[in-house]
């Protein structure tokens, strides 16, 4: 590819560009002596160690080495491929880029396909002009003829070879059509129609060029529901949102993007006069998708179904949003009632209505402590423990910022915890480890240690039979472990959070919450392993006690009948 554009021009575009121009238009970045200082954009940190040399036409990251030229600037923060950063460069400059042969004819290749795709995205609008069905369908939606015009809605023939007939009359259409993905070569020889008896959404580019179609089906009882384009060289699924460029001018103008799950969203929305919506094509939401968003807008609202496929995917856009999250930047999450799309809901909330809705949306800190407490029992202390460390392993990954301590200090409020010992991981207050051989200084006590396991694993307790193991021994916290243990074997399923419960003391019950959630420093299997000893260890420690407390009553001359029986066992003991 770099061969393409001869070298001159490149080296030309360089030292024309402006390298503070071009950066400073897309990170905040202060001057600093006869250079520019700025928090480095392609790796997380407080203080600036990205510097930018106008002189040199040069940026130096001293955090992370990441170093280039404006072009390469571009390419790296706009993730742009080569030619792309040629052109944007270029187009800044008002430089003309000279293509050679190959690059003219790729060039071309697009612009037919582009063409190709946008009359036969006009031909589906005029099959939708002749087709009662489709027509029936969409008043029945309640999608007025304008909001259809704007979106190009059209329909595709109930036909197998309706394309062919009509766009693929010598090869060289064919072989587009294909491109294009609008029909599929047979196995046995000749083509077949992709998109058949289905209302057809075309999917534009930023320039609003047709680069692909959704179709939904008409008849119920056709599958699948949606189908999309294929990935072609001009439709690629992770980079597009649907209703980009139908949304353009109000998405600039308001700085505000609700990005919602289905083309019917978009298009029901913007019919009530919320033009900003955009969905993804069918897919999930992508690091490339909310950078997409996050380049033309400041304000991102998910909107969500609240069922269980609705949560998980807000769960979802959540983790991949968080690294992206910068200063200026909000997301925000509509979670709709279950069953509700936003399609419907502004059919019966009218645009007002909605916009209400929306104003409730939930912020990015209430959203993160909404999903981490319904992960867990939080009304014990283990589960509000577990629900905390998941806060803050999501938080982790927003990017250093105020922002981002804004956030912190919040959530680490909700969970009662000081912000900074939030974000140091340590709410383990004791940090005390299960392996102990070769420990020196305080080492924990055999009881303590089983009942740090026990709260990880609590079916490892049917390991231990308090007579056998418990009985005579006098160790601190003995009582407590005995208690674990009949809740074991009561229910072994049961839950590390009821355990606790169990427990009245407050103070024990906060002790034995700090327990659950501290590091266990081995894997599950070592951890049975490290059990077994620590009950062998137990057993040998309680059968030393019964056997000391025998001596005892011998030396005073009062052994029953049974304790005379047991001495002789034990005393046999390590004779075999
Ligand atoms: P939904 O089934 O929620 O779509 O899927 P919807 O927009 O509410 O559909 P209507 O209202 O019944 O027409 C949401 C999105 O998931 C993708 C489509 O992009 C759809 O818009 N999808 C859904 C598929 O790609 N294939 C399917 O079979 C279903
Ligand atoms: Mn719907």
């Amino acid at each position: 590819m770099v061969e393409r554009i001869p070298q001159t021009f490149i080296d030309d575009l360089i030292d024309r560009s402006d390298i503070t121009e071009i950066i400073g238009k897309r990170i905040e970045i202060k001057k600093a002596g006869k250079e520019y200082k700025a928090c480095c954009p392609f790796h997380n940190e407080k203080t600036p160690s990205f510097t930018i040399s106008p002189e040199k036409g040069f940026y130096h990251c001293f955090g992370c080495g990441a170093h280039g030229t404006s072009l390469g600037f571009l390419m790296d923060y706009e993730k742009l491929t080569f030619i792309e950063a040629v052109e944007e460069l270029a187009k800044i400059l008002g430089m003309e880029v000279p293509k050679s042969n190959e690059d003219i004819k790729l060039s071309k290749k697009q612009t037919n396909l582009k063409l190709l795709l946008n009359q036969v995205s006009e031909y589906f609008q005029s099959n939708l002009k002749s087709s009662e069905k489709a027509i029936g369908y969409l008043k029945n939606r309640g999608i007025d003829g304008k909001t259809a015009k704007d979106f190009c809605i059209g329909y595709s023939n109930d036909s197998w070879d309706d394309l062919t007939k009509n766009f693929g009359s010598t090869e060289k259409n064919i072989d587009q059509l294909v491109e294009a993905g609008l029909i599929i070569k047979k196995d046995k020889g000749g083509y077949y129609d992709r998109f058949r008896n289905r209302v057809m959404f075309p999917i534009r580019d930023n320039r609003g060029d047709v680069v692909g179609f959704g179709g939904r089906i008409i008849d119920e009882e056709d599958d699948p529901k949606y189908l999309n384009s294929p990935e072609t060289m001009l439709f690629k699924k992770g980079y597009l949102l649907y209703g980009l460029y139908e949304g353009k001018q109000e998405i600039s103008a308001t700085k505000k993007v609700i990005l919602v799950e289905g083309y019917t969203d978009v298009i029901g929305l913007s019919q009530y006069k919320v033009h900003n919506a955009l969905a993804t094509l069918g897919t999930a939401t992508t690091e490339n998708h909310i950078k997409l968003i996050f380049q033309k807008a400041n304000d991102l609202t998910f909107c969500f179904d609240a069922d269980n496929a609705g949560r998980k995917a807000a769960i979802r856009a959540l983790e991949t949003c968080l690294p992206l999250i910068k200063q200026n930047k909000s997301v925000k999450f509509l979670m709709l009632d279950k069953g509700s799309d936003p399609d419907t809901a502004v059919r019966e909330e009218g645009t007002d209505g909605f916009k209400a809705l929306l104003k409730k949306s939930i912020t990015l800190d209430d959203m993160i402590i909404d999903i981490c407490n319904s992960s867990f029992e939080v009304d014990s202390l283990t589960g509000k423990a577990n629900a905390a460390e998941k806060a803050i392993h999501l938080v982790r990954q927003i990017s250093e910022g105020i922002y981002k301590d804004l956030v912190v200090e919040k959530i680490a409020e909700h969970y009662g915890v000081p912000p900074k010992k939030f974000m140091a991981g340590t709410l383990k207050t004791k940090q005390l480890k299960v392996k102990s051989k070769g420990d020196t200084g305080k080492r924990p006590t055999l009881v303590h240690q089983a009942i740090k396991i026990l709260l990880n694993k609590p079916s490892l307790a049917i390991k231990l039979n308090p007579n056998v193991h418990l009985k005579y021994l006098n160790i601190k916290g003995i009582d407590i472990l005995n208690d674990i243990i009949d809740l074991v074997h009561d229910n072994e399923s049961i839950k590390v959070a009821t355990i606790i419960h169990h427990f009245e003391d407050e103070k024990l019950r906060n002790y034995l919450a700090d327990l659950a959630v501290e590091e266990i420093l081995v894997n599950p299997e070592e951890l049975e392993i490290e059990f077994d000893d620590i009950a062998l260890s137990l057993k040998k420690a309680n059968l030393r006690k019964e056997l000391n407390g025998l001596l005892e009553k011998a030396k005073n001359k009062s052994l029953s009948k049974s304790d005379e029986e047991r001495l002789v066992e034990l005393t046999n003991i390590p004779k075999n």
